[in-house]
């Protein structure tokens, strides 16, 4: 029951499934960088199917007001940053019921050892204390590896944070098909090391983050170019005036280096070169434009799909529907597995 059924099978491009939470209003570079441009270049030679885990985000204490609107606006940046929803099947998990249906089977195979020692929700709950922590919190890796085995998929491109989820999901989908049958394709981790770990502009020894300390430390896809200008100019840089790669004694001219290298494609050597003898300022002025240069456009893409929510809402639908066309006999499949009486035709 392993069996591709979904277009792009015969080509057989290794099956890719990711996404990531709408819990901010705008991506920052660090994401654009370290993970959403990765997948919009992986269109070209896999098939891929990206969604929006929406029903990850209510883990946490959430804004019923801001849910709606944070899914539609993540879409959107993903939209205008390259994922393509007419080939690429592209979708809000709350969409597609079998996501919830999966992952309660998956949650009834999984320890509860087994569960407790993820370090996400170690960490989490132990910052958030018990009585504030839910329960979704603790079953989330499960409803992720749900997300995951619906698709019969080859590959998950994540982030280092998520390799132990990818572990579980694994495990879960070795352990379904030995004690049922085969049920799921196993998947493979695939961990973005990217050289784009992006830093915080102001505090370039911390990831850039959606909380970090001060907003001027991220760069948001959503601001207006004269503030993302202004935001490099004013980073952090170091003592000397050397324009030189260096993580240990220069992390905010490195972190600079870095996002120019991720942007242009050129390397550090060449940058190096390129602004030998010049000062921290001429190495800014010509960041700011490129940053500008890319991230201004897919502003404005976002923002022109944001002004008609009807389309956007229609092109979620296709996507859904398409998910729904895999998803759909995976559930059957693991029911009718796990021995549960089918309903009458
Ligand atoms: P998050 O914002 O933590 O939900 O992350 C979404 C995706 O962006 C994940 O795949 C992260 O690995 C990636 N990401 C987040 N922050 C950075 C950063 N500062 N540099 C590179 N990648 C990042
Ligand atoms: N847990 C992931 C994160 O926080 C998001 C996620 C949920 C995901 N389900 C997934 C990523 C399935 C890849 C595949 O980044």
């Amino acid at each position: 029951m392993t069996e591709r059924t979904i277009p792009n099978a015969s080509t057989g491009a290794p099956r890719v499934f990711s996404g990531a939470q709408p819990s901010a209003d705008s991506m920052h570079l660090g994401n654009y960088l370290g993970a959403v441009r990765n997948w919009v270049d992986m269109q070209s030679d896999h098939e891929c199917i990206y969604f929006i885990p929406d029903l990850h985000a209510i883990t946490v204490p959430q804004d019923p007001a801001q849910l709606a609107e944070r899914t539609r606006k993540t879409a959107a940046q993903y939209i205008a940053s390259g994922i393509d929803p007419t080939s690429t099947p592209f979708f809000v998990q709350s969409h597609v019921p079998e996501h919830s249906q999966l992952a309660w089977l998956l949650t009834c195979i999984t320890g509860d050892g087994e569960a407790r020692r993820m370090t996400q929700f170690k960490d989490k709950s132990a910052k958030q204390g018990a009585e504030n922590t839910s329960a979704g919190l603790y079953a989330y890796p499960m409803l992720m590896a749900a997300d995951i085995l619906l698709y019969q998929t080859d590959q998950v491109p994540v982030g280092e944070d998520q390799r132990q989820h990818l572990e579980l999901t694994r495990n879960l989908a070795q352990r379904f098909n030995q004690r049922f049958g085969e049920t799921f394709v196993v998947p493979e981790a695939k961990i973005m090391k990217s050289t784009a770990k992006i830093y915080d502009l102001q505090n370039p020894t911390a990831k850039m983050s959606k909380s970090g300390l001060s907003d001027n430390g991220a760069i948001w896809l959503l601001d207006e170019p004269k503030k993302m200008a202004k935001k490099i100019k004013s980073a952090v840089t170091d003592d000397g005036s050397e324009i030189r790669f260096d993580r240990d004694s220069k992390p905010g001219v490195s972190n600079l280096l870095s996002i120019y290298s991720s942007l242009t494609g050129q390397s550090i050597e060449e940058i190096e070169t390129e602004f030998e003898g010049k000062m921290y300022g001429h190495l800014k002025v010509a960041l700011a434009e490129i940053v500008v240069d890319t991230l201004g456009p897919i502003r404005e893409r976002t923002l022109e799909i944001m002004n008609d929510p009807a389309e956007l809402d229609r092109l979620l639908a296709i996507g859904a529907e398409k998910a729904r066309e895999i998803a759909g006999p995976t559930v059957a499949s693991a029911y009718e597995h796990m021995g549960f009486l089918a309903p009458r035709a």
